[in-house]
C-alpha cells in the first residue's frame, strides 16, 4: 500500500538499514520497481523529479501510483526528488504524494533554512515527510572551489535540522548524480558522514548512489553507446554508507543503464521487429533484476 515515507525514514533509522528509492518516468520502470519490491518484499520509495513530471505529465506519474496502490502488499511512497520550489511542493501534495524533498542546496545557506522550514509546515501537519540537502552534489565536469565549501558542514546539520523539523536529510559527501561520479578513484567523505549522523541522528539520505556497473556499460559500447570513464559507487561503499548511518539511497543511473543497455542489444539482434513491446520486456526485466540486486545490496529484503 502507499504510505507515508516517515514511516519508511523511521523504521530504516530505528533497525539500521536503507530503503531503495528508485526513479521512474514511465509505466516500464515503475512496474518493474514495485515487481523488484514485492520479489524482495521490501518497501521502496517511488520517486519522480521535476523533469519526470515534465516528461510524462503530473497526471501519469502519480495516476498509475495511485491506480496499483492496493495491488502491491510492500509498504512504498511516492516521494517528490529535488523539488526546487514551493509550487512544486504544493503541486506533489495536490497529487496525493507522501513524502518530498525541497532542494534549495545550491542557494545560499538561509535561504535553504527558511524555504525548507516552510515546506515543513506545509507537509508535516498532512503526514507528508520532508528530505532536504546540505552541501553540494557536483558532476566530475563541475570546477570545485574547495571541498569545504561543496560538502556538508556537520555542525551545520545540526542546526539546520533542529531549525526546520526536517524528517531526513541528504548530506553532500562527495558523490555525484549521473554515469560519470569520478574522475579518479571513488571517494565518499566517510567520516564527514559519521559526524553528521553523530550530530543529528536523523534518517540520512545518500543521492548519487549508482553502482554504474560494468556489465551494462560494456553491453552499451559494445552495441554503439560512447560511455569511456563512466564510473559509480562501489557496492562496498554503499553498504558501509549504509553502516554509518544511511536510511535512503537513491538510484536512477542503474536503472537507466539496465534498460539502454538491453535495448541496444535487442534492436541490434532483432532487426525485423517493430512491436516495441518486444524491446520493452525485456528492457523492463533487466530493470526488475538491477533493482532486486540494489534492494539485496541495502539490506532491505524482508523489511516490508
Ligand atoms: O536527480 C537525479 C536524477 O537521476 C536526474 O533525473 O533526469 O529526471 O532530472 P532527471
Ligand atoms: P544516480 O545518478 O547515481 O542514480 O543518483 C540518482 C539520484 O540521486 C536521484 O535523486
Ligand atoms: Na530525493
Ligand atoms: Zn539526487
Amino acid at each position: 500500500p502507499l504510505v507515508s515515507g516517515k514511516l519508511l525514514f523511521e523504521r530504516a533509522n530505528e533497525f539500521g538499514f536503507a530503503v531503495g528509492a528508485f526513479n521512474f518516468n514511465n509505466m516500464e520502470f515503475l512496474k518493474a520497481i514495485l515487481e523488484a519490491a514485492q520479489e524482495e518484499e521490501a518497501p521502496v520509495f517511488l520517486q519522480t523529479t521535476e523533469s519526470a513530471i515534465g516528461y510524462a505529465g503530473i497526471e501519469f506519474l502519480a495516476g498509475m501510483v495511485h491506480a496499483v496502490k492496493d495491488s502491491y502488499k510492500v509498504p512504498f511512497a511516492l516521494h517528490l526528488d529535488h523539488g526546487r520550489s514551493v509550487e512544486s511542493v504544493l503541486l506533489a501534495i495536490r497529487y496525493g504524494y507522501t513524502s518530498v524533498m525541497i532542494d534549495y542546496s545550491d542557494k545560499p545557506y538561509k535561504e535553504n533554512l527558511e524555504v525548507t522550514r516552510k515546506v515543513v509546515s506545509l507537509c508535516s501537519p498532512l503526514g507528508i515527510s520532508v528530505e532536504a540537502e546540505l552541501g553540494r552534489l557536483v558532476g566530475r565536469e563541475d570546477e570545485v572551489e574547495s571541498v569545504e565549501e561543496v560538502l556538508v558542514d556537520p555542525e551545520q546539520a545540526k542546526e539546520f535540522a533542529l531549525g526546520t523539523g526536517i524528517d531526513a536529510l541528504a548530506p553532500a559527501i562527495g558523490t555525484a548524480h549521473g554515469a560519470f561520479k569520478f574522475k579518479g578513484e571513488p571517494r565518499l567523505d566517510f567520516e564527514r558522514l559519521r559526524r553528521v549522523k553523530e550530530r543529528t541522528n536523523l534518517p540520512l539520505v545518500l543521492h548519487g548512489a549508482s553502482g554504474v556497473y560494468y556489465e551494462y556499460v560494456n553491453e552499451i559500447n559494445m552495441y554503439g553507446g560512447e560511455l569511456k570513464g563512466a564510473r559509480g559507487v562501489p557496492d562496498d561503499d554503499v553498504r558501509r554508507a549504509i553502516e554509518l548511518g544511511i536510511n535512503k539511497v537513491n538510484t536512477d543511473t542503474d536503472l537507466r543503464l539496465a534498460f539502454i543497455s538491453t535495448l541496444r542489444r535487442m534492436m541490434s539482434e532483432e532487426r525485423r521487429n517493430v512491436d516495441p513491446r518486444k524491446f520493452l520486456k525485456p528492457a523492463m526485466e533487466e530493470v526488475k533484476e538491477v533493482v532486486k540486486r540494489r534492494i539485496r545490496l541495502y539490506g532491505s529484503s524482508g523489511k516490508a
